[in-house]
């Protein structure tokens, strides 16, 4: 892969159309993207240099994808926190989501980058990209709604 034929300026840029509408997730979405972008970008520029194995650069590479990993850990934790505190009918649901967000994040997205150095194309861009955004935009806009409206006590 080259910085060619990968959109790096672009691939998570923030768009006010998703926020949800709760500040502290929509703040946790932000850093979550920003950890994408910082993760695609150094992949990119590393893979472009052809610095293959063995460097600076493959060591930071482990610390962004720990760091992505942790932080979308935790603001899953904080979000399931603030669910069950409210007695969210969906928490069962989306506390799964969640588990099966993190199961593909170490399986497909996390091996592929720490694998194969030459092996991430479009194609996975294109999914971890989706593993984001359809998530926010489904189930925790589900959740925002829910509690946005649902009536004071
Ligand atoms: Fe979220
Ligand atoms: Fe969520």
């Amino acid at each position: 892969m080259t910085k060619q034929n990968i959109a790096v300026q672009d691939f998570l840029s923030w768009r006010e159309e998703w926020r949800v509408g709760i500040p502290m997730v929509d703040r946790q979405h932000r850093v979550l993207a920003d950890c994408l972008n910082r993760l695609v970008k150094h992949y990119s520029l590393e893979a472009s240099a052809d610095q293959e194995s063995g460097s600076d650069g493959r060591r930071q590479l482990g610390q962004l994808l720990d760091e992505l990993y942790a932080t979308a850990r935790e603001h899953f934790r904080r979000e399931e926190a603030l669910m069950l505190g409210l007695s969210y009918p969906g928490y069962g649901s989306h506390l799964r989501e969640h588990a099966m967000l993190l199961a593909e994040l170490k399986s497909t997205f996390l091996n592929r980058f720490t694998q194969s150095w030459r092996d991430v194309d479009a194609a996975l861009l294109s999914a971890l990209r989706s593993w984001f955004i359809s998530h926010v935009l489904r189930s925790d806009r589900e959740f925002a709604d829910y509690l946005l409206v649902r009536p004071r006590r």
